[in-house]
């Protein structure tokens, strides 16, 4: 590997060390993206190789390529089988085809077989035994055109996932690059969560004043965010419930709250209608909540006294609905010490049977990392202070190792 390519290699993550992908590059003008994608890819420990069409070269020059990924870009197939070596049906292939900004016209050729590119020669080689995935990318009519819209379609029956488009300023944009590493990691990532259902919720909730003001918190929701993602890239099947303006996220089955009150509604609809393997509860929701909300906005200008009544302890209803749910319960406590912050992480372990509590010591509060204390019912963890991507890979370890 390249000096300059080792210096960016896995700083992001590790999810993608030991992945060798295939970066096929069409000629639509998203192709200008390619050197930003393959380095994302390169920071959470990819390999990548560019194989670019004829068109695509017009576009983006191959030394581009070459510099971004720090390997040879294949141009061309020549007497060393190019096509061969990377997607051929050997030890050392690629572990993925990634079409990326896929035009109409290559996905119209792979949908029918022809291979007379070296990104259609590649796919056509990897097409029965590589997972291939296509982030399309053209303008809207084209999209719409029906035997693009069928050639998408009978790709899709074939197992050819598609990532994207955006539609914007009248075009089917290719995804965005942050969507577009989520959805290869969640497909290269080992499935230990495969087959369970997990719920979880992020964020702070708002408790209105009046129609336009509302009592929060300081949580980001960046902590039950990373614990739901890391849970679709382990295979489980994912419900979160976000409040709205926190953190955002990829996971695919996402249900938006604002209250308490409708935070709970989701959560009993969820438990009610499906049988979940565990619950994770990192929203930080209000304890209390204006007794008596105004109807049109409080003029301004004089004392104002707000009376305030607890909201309902959601976690305690938990396994009132599902006794049987691995539940994991967050505590967040100022101005007490750690035996103390473990002895209150206890209690809500006595109180609403949680079977994990994550003890936050609030020494990282507000920024990208967290320190946390892991409260079992026969064991208390105490974790370095470590990103909250980190965390939430340290949390589902745990959390498999107790189901
Ligand atoms: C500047 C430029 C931008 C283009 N952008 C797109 C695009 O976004 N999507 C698309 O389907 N075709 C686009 N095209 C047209 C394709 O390049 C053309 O269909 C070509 O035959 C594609 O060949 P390839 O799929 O082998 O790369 C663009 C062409 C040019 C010159």
């Amino acid at each position: 590997m390249l000096h300059h390519v080792k210096l960016i290699h896995a700083t992001k993550s590790r999810k993608l060390v030991g992945k060798k992908i295939v970066l096929a590059i069409p000629g639509s003008i998203a192709a200008v993206e390619c050197v930003k994608l393959a380095r994302e890819l390169i920071r959470h420990g990819a390999e990548v190789h560019a194989v670019m069409s004829e068109n695509a070269q017009k576009i983006v020059h191959p030394y581009a390529m070459e510099f971004a990924t720090g390997n040879p870009v294949v141009t061309e197939i020549t007497g060393f089988v190019e096509h061969v070596e990377l997607a051929g049906e050997h030890e050392n292939k690629a572990d993925l085809i990634l079409v990326c900004p896929a035009t109409a016209n290559t996905i119209g050729k792979i949908a029918n077989g022809i291979d007379d590119t070296p990104v259609t020669t590649v796919v056509t080689t990897a097409f029965a035994h590589t997972p291939i995935m296509i982030a399309p990318a053209m303008h809207s009519t084209m999209y719409e055109h029906p035997i693009v819209v069928e050639n998408i379609e009978k790709l899709k029956r074939l197992g050819v996932e598609f990532i994207g488009p955006r539609f914007e300023e009248g075009k089917a944009k290719v995804a965005s690059i942050d969507e577009i590493v989520y959805r290869v990691i969640r497909k290269l990532h080992p499935k230990t969560l495969e087959g369970k259902r997990v719920l979880v919720t992020a964020g702070a909730t708002r408790e209105y004043i009046d129609p336009i003001r509302y009592i929060t918190n300081a949580s980001s929701g960046k902590m039950g965010v990373a614990i739901a993602e890391e849970a679709e890239f382990r295979g489980a099947e994912v419900t979160l419930i976000r409040t709205k303006g926190s953190a955002p996220s990829f996971v695919e089955n996402q249900i938006e709250v604002e209250t308490v009150e409708e935070m709970l509604q989701a959560i009993e609809n969820e438990l009610k209608s499906k049988e979940y393997d565990v619950v994770v509860l990192a929203a930080a929701v209000s304890d209390f909540r204006v007794k008596e909300k105004a109807n049109v906005k409080i003029k301004s200008g004089k004392e104002l006294v707000l009376e305030l009544e607890p909201t309902p302890k959601i976690i305690d209803r938990i396994k009132e609905l599902q006794p049987d749910v691995f539940l994991v319960g967050f505590k967040a406590e100022t101005g007490l010490t750690e035996d103390e912050l473990i002895e209150a992480a206890r209690k809500q372990i006595g109180r609403a049977g949680s079977d994990l509590v994550v003890a936050n010591t609030l020494k990282a509060f507000g920024s990208e990392e967290n320190e946390v204390i892991l409260v079992g019912r026969d064991f208390t963890k105490k974790l370095p202070r470590m990103d909250k991507r980190e965390l939430a890979e340290r949390l589902w370890d745990e959390i498999e190792g107790l189901l």
